[in-house]
This record gives C-alpha cells, sequence and structure tokens, in this order.
C-alpha cells in the first residue's frame, strides 16, 4: 500500500470533537446534548412547502448564487427588520449553511498572511476556516461570568494587517449577546483600521430576557464593510436542509459568489423554495421560538444546578457553558467521556472552544435545543453523576 499523506493545511487542525461526541453518544445510547440540532419536529408549513417543490420538480440546480425569491425574501427581511437596505441581486448569495458561508467568505477576502480577529471562546469552526484560508488568527478573551472584552484588549489586536474580524452574537458557546455599545466599540476599530465584519447571527432569533438583537451591519458606517451570516438551520428548525446565506457589500459580492460557485455549485433547490415560505411567517413565530427555548433554558439550567455543574447563563442561543472544576476530573475531555460512557449524556468538552492550553480545560457546554422529555431523561440520567467533593456531606 503506498504512504499516502494529506495537505499539511488538513494536518493542522482536528476533526470535530462536537461530531465526535454526537458519533460516540451513538455508540452508548447516550442522551445528546452536544451537538446543537432540535430533536423536535420542524414547522409543518415548512416541511409541506419543501415537499410541495420537489412534486413540483424544482429538482435542478438554482441559480448558483441562490433562487432569485430566496434571495428577495432574505433581503425584505433585513431591511424590514434592521433598516438596512440590501439589494439582493447585489448583496445576496445562498450557500450550503452558515458553515459554507463563512468559508466561502473566508476564502474569498483573505489572503495567506492577513490576520483575523477572532473572540475566545469561539465557534470551533472558525479555527478551521482560518487555517483553510490563510488567514493568522488574533484572539481576544470574553471573561467570564459575562463574557465581556476589554476594549484595549480588543484595540491591541488591530494592526494594519487585520483584514477581518469574526463576530458571532447571539453567541456560541456562552449564550452572550453583544451590547449595541460593545458593536460600537468594535465598529469604531473597524472603521479605523479599515476591517471587514464577518457577523454570524445565525441565532438572532433565540434571544432572552429583553436582550436585543444588533447586527452590526446597522451600527453607522458599517453596512458597507460588514458581511452578515445567517441560515434557515436554527430558526426553522431544519440543520439537515444546509441552506445559509451571506449579505455583503456589492464591492465582496463577486468574490463571495465565485468561490461559494466552485466550492458547492449552490443550495438545495427546493429547500430554497421552502425557505421563502419560512421566511415569510409572522413575527408571532419567532416570538414563541424564543419563549419555548427560554422555558428549555431554565428547565436545563435547574437540572445542572441540582446536578452540581456551576452554570453561565445564556442570553441567547441554546447552550449553557458550565464549569466542572469541582468534578476533580483530569480535564474537560476526561469528564465528557465519563459522562457519555458511564452516565449517558453527551456534552462538549469546553477546549472545542479555545485555543490549546487557554480557558476550556475546565469546561464543558450542554444544548438544551431537544424535547423536554430528552431534557428530563438526561436529568435522571445525571443522578448517577459523581458529586463533586465541595458539595459532599462529611
Ligand atoms: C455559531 C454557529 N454558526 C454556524 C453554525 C452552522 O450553521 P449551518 O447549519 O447553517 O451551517 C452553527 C451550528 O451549530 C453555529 O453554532
Amino acid at each position: 500500500m503506498p504512504k499516502l499523506k494529506g495537505s499539511k493545511k488538513a494536518t493542522q487542525f482536528t476533526e470535530s470533537v462536537i461530531r465526535e461526541m454526537t458519533r460516540l453518544n451513538q455508540l452508548h445510547g447516550g442522551v445528546n446534548l452536544s451537538q446543537g440540532f432540535p430533536d423536535f419536529p420542524a414547522p409543518s408549513m415548512v416541511k409541506d412547502a419543501a415537499c410541495a417543490a420537489i412534486q413540483a420538480d424544482v429538482n435542478q440546480y438554482a441559480v448558483t448564487w441562490g433562487a432569485a425569491p430566496l434571495r428577495e425574501a432574505i433581503a425584505r427581511e433585513f431591511t424590514r427588520r434592521f433598516g438596512v437596505a440590501v439589494t439582493p441581486d447585489e448583496q445576496v448569495t445562498v450557500c450550503c449553511g452558515a458553515t459554507e458561508a463563512m468559508m466561502a467568505t473566508m476564502m474569498a477576502v483573505i489572503d495567506p498572511g492577513d490576520e483575523v480577529v477572532i473572540f475566545e471562546p469561539f465557534y470551533e469552526n472558525y479555527g478551521p476556516d482560518a487555517i483553510l484560508s490563510g488567514a493568522t488568527p488574533r484572539y481576544v478573551t470574553l471573561h467570564e461570568p459575562d463574557w465581556t472584552f476589554d476594549p484595549d484588549d480588543l484595540a491591541a489586536a488591530f494592526t494594519d494587517r487585520t483584514k477581518a474580524i469574526i463576530l458571532n452574537t447571539p453567541n456560541n458557546p456562552t449564550g452572550k449577546v453583544f451590547t449595541r455599545q460593545e458593536l460600537g466599540t468594535i465598529a469604531a476599530l473597524c472603521r479605523k483600521w479599515d476591517v471587514i465584519a464577518i457577523s454570524d447571527e445565525i441565532y438572532e432569533h433565540i434571544i432572552y430576557d429583553g436582550c436585543e438583537h444588533v447586527p452590526i451591519a446597522s451600527v453607522d458606517g458599517m453596512s458597507d464593510r460588514t458581511v452578515t451570516i445567517n441560515s434557515l438551520s436554527k430558526t426553522y428548525s431544519v440543520t439537515g436542509w444546509r441552506v445559509g446565506w451571506t449579505i455583503s457589500p456589492a464591492s465582496l459580492t463577486g468574490a463571495i459568489r465565485k468561490v461559494h460557485d466552485f466550492l458547492t455549485v449552490g443550495a438545495a433547490a427546493p429547500l430554497q423554495e421552502a425557505g421563502v415560505v419560512a421566511l415569510a411567517v409572522p413575527d408571532s413565530y419567532y416570538a414563541d421560538l424564543a419563549a419555548a427555548y427560554r422555558r428549555r433554558r431554565d428547565m436545563l439550567l435547574d437540572i445542572l444546578e441540582r446536578r452540581h455543574f456551576t452554570c453561565y447563563k445564556p442570553h441567547g442561543a441554546y447552550y449553557i457553558m458550565t464549569d466542572i472544576s469541582g468534578f476533580g476530573f483530569r480535564d474537560d475531555v476526561e469528564f465528557a467521556r465519563y459522562l457519555v460512557k458511564d452516565v449517558g449524556v453527551a456534552a462538549v468538552p469546553g477546549s472545542s472552544f479555545y485555543r490549546e492550553g487557554a480557558g476550556g480545560r475546565t469546561k464543558l457546554r450542554f444544548c438544551f435545543c431537544k424535547r423536554n422529555e430528552t431534557l428530563a431523561e438526561a436529568d435522571r440520567r445525571m443522578a448517577k453523576l459523581v458529586i463533586p467533593a465541595a458539595a459532599r456531606v462529611h
């Protein structure tokens, strides 16, 4: 057998730990609170629209940058909600999920050696995205418990080599919702250093406690230097459909579309038709979605606190970051393996969201995009959990 070698790029990052936890969970028949996908049905009208599109033979390639009705719906909704004008023909590109939208954007705007500012902890894809696009990441810490950043640290991360900053609000894994003031600080630096904001807003509708989602594209002077990334995945509970998009300044759209075309040609045509129906739901749908997730959040917070986890209460998205240092395990990976094998609950080791050696070793992330029964079953299983030394009654 010839000994074949992969590329240097591919050796610089590991397999996704989140998806590995899902596989381990299947092996051990656990309750999967690791990978963020709902275990309840998607809305009927969205599913019906997809079936109808297939029956109507919308089964061939859509226009590579996205079917016109979907691009129009994306532009219309962004303008309606945030007052930012968007021209679908010049600014919207439909991709295979926010995942491809982020990769296509990074490949379209980054030259090898360009620096990209990333807040840490970060959604795990941003590391490999940076490596694959040749970017040099500059990390800025979000400090627990509120996941705030020090404006001086952020300012120090910008140089004349900085090409872009990656934002994610509401944030995975922390549940942080960036405030208008924080976004103003970021925007001022982007303007000063002529930097592009790439903003992943996939959890925009999953938001609690009266927090407001502010797209950085709506901050003064930012609409012409922001690529906003979003997707059907989380808002309409269809993570398997792989339909996402970018809204970019017209000057960047051509580059994003070229990369997107040669990566994937396009997203599934019938599911784009269903996306048009999804984007036309009344605002009550989004209010109900957020309210249902708030109830699930409160349920999982209660479970985890009773089971001796220290929780960081999220204000958006559908994850809870926890501190596990009290359990006395060597690190997060050892604890996550114990939890899935011996207790039957899968969660994600914190180190997936941090650079090597940074704060992740004491953390574990749980998701709550699950039915009540699933969360209740996780609770029952966690009765087996070793009680941390500090909580034991001697
Ligand atoms: C912050 C963030 N961005 C992107 C994605 C992936 O989105 P998509 O399913 O649209 O590719 C996820 C999925 O968990 C996520 O948490």
